[in-house]
């Protein structure tokens, strides 16, 4: 048997910006996916049963399924046997991370499962070739829309840094509370209108974009310093400029005002792609818990992380 885990990820800053080369800083967060594989004469079987991926089970070569709800999750496992040639083998997924929400769910799968499979065949890929092998595979299960920043998070965890080309950042961990608005996303439909809104009124996003790049840069040192304060209010200032290019939503503001109003936040934001998924918010005096208690009553799900965790790594068998 043989078991890997990896982070999920956040964006701090600069999502969007982004995708036009302005740059964007990343952080992976304790909250794993856990692939283990071991050895089943006769089957290909994927399977979970954690709450996040709602439980299923698939026998590849019967076509059995018991729970269609996590099917996108068997798409990027067999992208990964098929890259390992690998049959005969049960692989079990186990993820905190809710799918569709832009904490990087289904680059910690494959991560895990490239390094899983990988060492249970009996290869030992280098953290440089795992990251790669991943990024190659999320991008053809997601037909050509992947970003490397969750693949490269997923292996190495720490913090990223994107502009152009993506490079690690040497930085403190920070904590954070993750508010879920419980409402999938579509990073490429969401990406497509930020774009054409771009085509249409450049002189009107290009600054918008510029800004946002500017806030990026400016909280490499303030990350670095502890300066939470000035941190928390670039992050408010970074929301509304996303708020302004279209990608917030009504749950997502829900969750961003309950964070600063009741929950005392120093700062929040939406993070990833937007139109749902999740927000981050920073903890002010009032302290951790008050913040999750007031995303939980603005009806969404709070999960309490701790940035630029470990990456990918095989956990001893139980
Ligand atoms: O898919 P998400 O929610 O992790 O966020 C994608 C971030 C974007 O900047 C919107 C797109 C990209 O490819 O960088």
């Amino acid at each position: 048997m043989t078991t890997a885990s990896s982070p999920g990820k956040i964006i701090l800053f600069g999502e969007h910006a982004v995708v036009s080369g302005v740059t964007a800083i990343g952080g992976a967060i304790e909250l794993r996916a856990r692939v283990t594989v071991q050895d089943e004469p006769g089957c290909v079987l994927i399977k979970t049963e954690d709450l996040a991926l709602q439980g299923f089970s698939l026998d590849l070569i019967s076509g059995r399924l018991t729970s269609t709800k996590a099917a996108h999750a068997t798409r990027y496992i067999s992208a990964v046997l098929r890259e390992f040639d690998v049959r005969d083998i049960q692989v079990c997924i186990d993820s905190s991370l809710p799918p569709a929400a832009g904490l990087g769910s289904s680059a910690a799968i494959v991560v895990a499962a490239v390094a899983a499979i990988s060492q249970h065949q009996g290869q030992r890929l280098s953290r440089k070739e795992i990251a790669a092998v991943s990024h190659r595979l999320e991008k053809e299960v997601q037909q050509g829309l992947a970003s490397p920043m969750d693949t490269a998070l997923a292996t190495y965890g720490g913090y990223m840094q994107v502009s152009g080309e993506i490079q690690p950042l040497d930085l403190p961990p920070l904590e954070m509370v993750v508010g879920y608005t419980k409402m999938p996303h579509d990073t490429k439909t969401e990406v497509e209108k930020v774009q054409d809104l771009k085509k249409h009124y450049s002189n009107v996003v290009d600054p918008i974009f510029q800004a946002i790049g500017a806030i990026s840069e400016r909280a490499v040192p303030l990350i670095g310093e502890q300066n939470l304060a000035e941190l928390g209010l670039l992050m408010n200032v970074n929301h509304g400029l996303l708020g302004a290019l279209g990608v917030s939503s009504r749950e997502l503001d829900e969750l961003v005002y309950a964070a600063r109003g009741a929950g005392g936040a120093l700062g929040a934001k939406l993070t990833g792609a937007g139109g749902g998924g999740c927000m981050i918010a920073l903890p002010g005096a009032a302290g951790i818990d008050a913040l999750m208690v007031a995303l939980r009553q603005a009806r969404g799900a709070a999960f309490r992380v701790v940035t630029g965790c470990e990456g990918v790594r095989l956990e001893d068998d139980p």
